[in-house]
């Protein structure tokens, strides 16, 4: 709290509001106790405004594409780390030591099975279900495979037994539901593997053709993951944060941030931008045409990919991942028709002042899906992917939300009510 306030001056009576400052010098006026000053709420559809909490975790200046960790920028942690060193970073507040991070990559491999019994869920999805929902229902039934513990016996650094079985499990059923989306036999964790190459190992060894790791695969997938690691208060973090505040426990908060992260203004965006590739790959390239439609009012039509609730300039993250895209391709080899398309459709935008003077520049998922398709991951995982990436994030904010007694009260809006007032009830044989 800072020594400035704020005055509302409504129907001529002034309210005297406090300020809180960030670290970083934004300033926020603290309309909690405005209501029983004055009896006004505020309205603020879509949270355009409003903050819902004080952090510590992630910092995002949205002007300025600035992009960090518990003050590490995402460039260094991108090109220094391994995921889940950030994941230990974004959950302790600190870079772990040599030995911590064994400690923890002991525990990625310790927890990795699942309950054999959680496998038959698997065999009762139909074919062909979302991986996105069987992900959500698999993650709520770890609460009661593995119920959440009140005390542990030995957290170390905040990392308490639930939240790296969590990290562990999440990485096998992602890899699961591909397998059983396939119907190939399940391939179980190996205790050999890094995180990020014991998911590809899973998700792509079989018993006529065994997966050899590449390691360009493995660099790219743990870039990706950590890029995806946080982003303060999105759509799926503020869900997390929300469910958690009515009291419930870890999985089905992360559940409920699963399903969030799924929509294509979200995470799922990702498919979609890949869908539209393809769309204008199929329709001979025709850029202008969905150029057009997307800048006409009255058509609904988005270019998927582009633009962003807090970035005013280029993603950071987008900048990052175009880099490592054109990397992959090289390294594999992979020719794939929609890098290009994905470029010329990026410079055309770049140029068209309808998307410039609305600050519209690619985002986190506009290139990631070419990456996902050039190791080999089909497109109905990519926001399975995203979700992996997240889940320290999220769980980094529910623990937050929850040591904190302010932003752990239940999150409860008000509302500005359009309804009708009173009306007379109408009975059956009346109306
Ligand atoms: N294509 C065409 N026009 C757009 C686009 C787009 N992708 N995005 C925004 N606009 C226009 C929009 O029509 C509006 O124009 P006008 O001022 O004339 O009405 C203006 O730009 C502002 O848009 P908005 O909808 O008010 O902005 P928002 O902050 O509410 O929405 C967004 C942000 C990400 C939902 C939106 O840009 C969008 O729908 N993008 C495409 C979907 C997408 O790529 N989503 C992934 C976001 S990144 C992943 C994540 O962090 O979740």
């Amino acid at each position: 709290m800072t020594q400035e306030t704020a005055q509302l001056i409504v129907d001529g009576k002034t309210y005297t509001l406090p300020v809180v400052e960030s670290t970083t010098g934004e300033r926020a006026i603290d309309i909690r106790s405005l209501r029983q000053q004055s009896g006004y709420i505020t309205l603020d559809s879509g949270y355009m405004n409003t903050g819902s909490c004080q952090s510590t975790i992630t910092y995002l200046d949205g002007d300025q594409g600035i992009l960090r960790y518990r003050g590490y920028d995402i460039a260094d942690l991108a090109a220094n780390c391994v995921f889940i060193e950030v994941a230990y970073l974004l959950l302790t507040g600190e870079l772990p030591t040599a030995k911590e991070l064994d400690r923890f990559k002991y525990d990625m491999t310790r927890y990795a099975l699942i309950h054999e019994d959680m496998i038959h869920f698997f065999d009762h999805f139909p074919p062909n279900s979302s991986p996105m929902s069987i992900l959500s229902t698999m993650v709520g039934t770890l609460h009661d495979f593995y119920p959440e513990m009140d005390q542990e016996e030995d957290p170390y650094g905040g990392i308490t037994t639930t939240t790296a079985r969590l990290l562990s499990k999440v990485r096998t059923i992602a890899a699961f539901s591909y397998k059983k989306n396939i119907g190939h036999p399940l391939v179980y964790p190996r205790p050999d593997l890094s995180y990020c190459a014991n998911f590809l190992n899973m998700m792509f060894d079989r018993p006529n053709m065994p997966y050899r790791v590449e390691p360009i695969a493995v660099i790219a997938l743990n870039k990706l993951l950590i890029l995806h690691a946080d982003h303060e208060q999105n759509c799926s973090t503020s869900t997390v944060r929300l469910v958690g505040s009515a009291g419930v426990g870890l999985y089905p908060c992360i559940s409920a941030g699963v399903n969030a992260l799924w929509g294509p203004s979200h995470g799922g965006a990702n498919v979609a931008v890949m869908r539209m590739l393809e769309t204008i790959r199929r329709d001979g390239r025709d850029y202008d045409k969905y150029i057009a439609k997307a800048k006409d009012p009255n058509d609904p039509y988005r270019l998927t990919g582009f633009g962003h609730r807090v970035y005013k300039t280029y993603d950071p993250r987008a900048k990052l991942i175009k880099e490592i895209c054109t990397a992959v391709l090289d390294t594999l080899q992979v020719d794939d028709p929609l890098l290009e398309i994905a470029q010329e459709l990026e410079y055309r935008v770049s140029q068209d002042d309808y998307f410039v003077s609305r600050n519209l520049y690619p985002n986190v998922d506009f290139y990631s899906g070419i990456i996902y398709r050039a190791l080999g991951i089909p497109t109905n995982m990519f926001t399975v992917m995203f979700a992996l990436g997240r889940l320290p994030g999220w769980i980094a904010h529910w623990q937050e939300m929850n040591s904190d007694k302010d932003s752990s009260r239940i999150g409860r809006p008000r509302q500005v009510y359009r309804g009708l007032v009173n009306r007379p009830f109408v009975r059956l044989e009346d109306r």
